[in-house]
């Protein structure tokens, strides 16, 4: 049985152009900063975002964790989202490898409004802690790989501005809200000091996250990539699959959109599934399946043991993501199992 797997975007497999593409990379010894396809991967990704400088890391949460240790001090506060991945996904790293507190914020569909960030800023006083940091999410992957919207964006940072405090946004699929929405992905990263991208995730590379910013913050990010054990050696041969990614896997990822679109329509017309079609602005699918009396754990192996993997995200709420290696016919066959187990 051929297997549909939709449970993340993160499970592509190189294809014969990236692997070709890796093999002739052209490497050295990054810790040192002379791999010349990392510094050509690097530098490509800081223009891409309109920042100065970029760092290689070999993943999103190590990226996400390296900028926020580069931002805060021990007992610092950062403001974020309750459902952000760096709050419920990174195994509290923040609070061990940065001895940051988080201030979790309720926001609506992985927003937090301008309102919502004044609200939280601590005041200046000598028995609170001082707010240094806000993280943003976009896509934001609970709520469904949703958009940030990009007028809430400019007031957050128009808050963050007035309070000297700077922004670093997961931007671990900007890729998708950037294809989706039409809006470059320099003018998202205009508005926040600290940019992470993923290549690993609907660009289909093994691999790798970039973080940019300015050349002082990237200094003490490379700093602290390297106290995590980040540093790599000849990683050229995992950069040349992200300069290879950025050549051939971006603009496509509208197809997956358009698939996640047409996957979410065939959910719809399952009358016992509960979908929010609305939410369903990029490459991820949620839904809930509590009005088939079954929870998501049941649903799952049912579904899986008709060839269709997802993940739950909730007692009776299940993620479908669409990529690279799912085309049309896998997502006509992905409604045929739900249609058949929820029927
Ligand atoms: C929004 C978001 N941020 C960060 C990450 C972390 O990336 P990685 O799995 O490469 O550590 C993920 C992974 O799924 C993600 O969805």
């Amino acid at each position: 049985m051929k297997i549909i797997d939709l449970r993340s975007d993160t499970v592509t497999k190189p294809d014969r152009g990236m692997l070709d593409a890796m093999m002739r990379a052209e490497v050295g010894d990054d810790v040192w900063g002379d791999d010349p396809t990392v510094n050509a991967l690097q530098a490509a990704t800081a223009a891409l975002l309109g920042k100065p400088a970029g760092l290689f890391l070999p993943s999103g949460t190590m990226a996400n964790q390296v900028a926020i240790r580069a931002h805060v001090m021990p007992g610092d506060e950062v403001i974020l989202d309750r459902e952000s991945h760096i709050f419920r996904y990174e195994v509290a790293a923040a609070a061990v490898v940065s001895g940051a507190q988080f201030n979790a914020i309720d926001g609506d569909g992985g927003v937090m409004t301008a309102a919502q960030v004044a609200a939280a800023v601590r005041p200046i006083d000598i028995h609170q802690p001082r707010t240094t940091l806000v993280c943003l999410e976009n896509t934001h992957n609970r709520a469904g790989g949703t958009i940030f919207p990009l007028d809430e964006l400019r007031r957050v940072s128009a808050v963050c501005r007035k309070h000297k405090i700077p922004i670093h946004l997961d931007g671990a699929r900007l890729w998708n809200a950037s294809v989706a929405a039409g809006i470059p992905l320099a003018e998202y990263a205009r508005h926040c000091d600290s940019v992470m991208v993923c290549f690993s995730k609907g660009l289909g590379c093994p691999v790798g996250s970039v973080l940019v910013g300015t050349k002082g913050f990237i200094g003490r990010a490379r700093r602290g990539r390297k106290l995590f054990g980040g540093g790599m050696r000849q990683a050229g041969y995992l950069a040349a699959a992200g300069i290879y990614a950025l050549k051939h896997n971006v603009k496509r990822l509208a197809e997956d959109h358009a698939r996640a679109a047409r996957l979410a329509r065939l959910i719809a017309e399952v009358p016992s599934l509960d979908i929010d079609l609305a939410a369903v602005q990029t490459n991820i699918v949620i839904f809930d399946c509590a009005r088939t009396g079954m929870d998501s754990e049941k649903a799952l192996k049912k579904c899986a043991a008709r060839g269709l993997w997802l993940v739950s995200f909730g007692r009776t709420r299940l993620r479908a993501v669409t990529h690279l290696d799912v085309g049309d016919a896998g997502i006509e066959r992905a409604g045929k199992v739900l249609r058949t187990v929820f029927r």
